[in-house]
């Protein structure tokens, strides 16, 4: 894998960076992702670089109105904390997108709307994978979380541009690459929240290294599931019942002593 930090091309004053960052964020008080994006975005403005910021928000397909999924909400943030002219896109028009880049300073951050506002985002299509590539000269990767989905803007755009991972998906190696060849012991694992699928696959992963994994959330309900537990109406994973069956089995599965779940009736 290519890196960021290792760029040897001396030469990439004006060049246009693609940056798949995650900005999936549910509302504007929410800025850890936002704030953890912002070194290798610094990074790249101090080499004069115009930096074109991609990402989704959201699951398109959920959401009825989808004003309410905008990247817009990220623009105030960014603004108190680059000092950069930002321009924002709220269209899809490619060619006039690459004009505007064209035209524009170096040290210049562009930010497109939702990726995912397009079904080919997720359908990984290349055809948008070409479109994007069309916008710039480099791809930089800084989406840990979002790098297990087969969506354009992950999987097929790297294949078109030189591509690299940036700072902060770097970090997010490092220390992966630590917990899973030489943890500290005990390892203790605390998961929580929704997504029970991806979740019960990273307790497949570090299994083998870990002394105990504490869950909760969903993950928890699904667990609490299939040991028959009466959660009423909590939301579980139905999928995964018979993988947290076989989890349970391990003993290394500390559930919720005490919880509420959501009334039957
Ligand atoms: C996340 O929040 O987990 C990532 O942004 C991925 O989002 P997704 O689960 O909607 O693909």
């Amino acid at each position: 894998m290519h890196y960021l930090s290792n760029l040897h091309d001396k030469n990439i004053i004006s060049k246009v960076f693609l940056l798949r960052v995650d900005f999936n964020i549910e509302n504007a008080k929410e800025i850890f992702r936002l704030q953890a994006s912002l070194e290798t975005i610094k990074f790249l403005l101090k080499r004069k670089t115009k930096i074109v910021l991609l990402s989704h928000r959201g699951r398109p397909t959920l959401h009825k109105k989808n004003k309410k999924i905008s990247l817009k909400i990220v623009i105030p943030y960014l603004k108190r904390n680059l000092k950069a002219r930002l321009t924002f896109f709220n269209h899809f028009d490619f060619k006039r997108i690459k004009q505007t880049i064209l035209s524009k300073n170096a040290g210049t951050i562009f930010l497109l709307e939702n990726l995912r506002l397009l079904p080919e985002e997720l359908a990984n299509s290349s055809r948008l994978a070409r479109q994007l590539a069309s916008l710039g000269d480099y791809y930089v990767n800084d989406a840990f979380s979002v790098s297990h989905r087969k969506n354009a803007s992950v999987t097929q755009l790297p294949k078109l541009l030189p591509s690299m991972a940036g700072l902060l998906l770097e970090r997010e190696i490092s220390n992966l690459k630590k917990v899973m060849e030489g943890p500290k012991k005990p390892l203790v694992v605390i998961l929580g929240g929704a997504k029970v699928i991806d979740k019960m696959g990273i307790i497949n992963k570090l299994k083998r290294v870990a002394e105990c994994f504490l869950v909760g959330g969903i993950i928890a309900n699904t667990f609490l599931k299939a040991k028959k537990f009466d959660i009423g109406k909590s939301a579980f994973e139905p999928k995964m019942l018979k993988t947290a069956r076989k989890l349970l089995k391990s003993a290394k599965i500390i559930l919720p002593t005490d919880f509420i779940s959501q009334d039957n009736k």
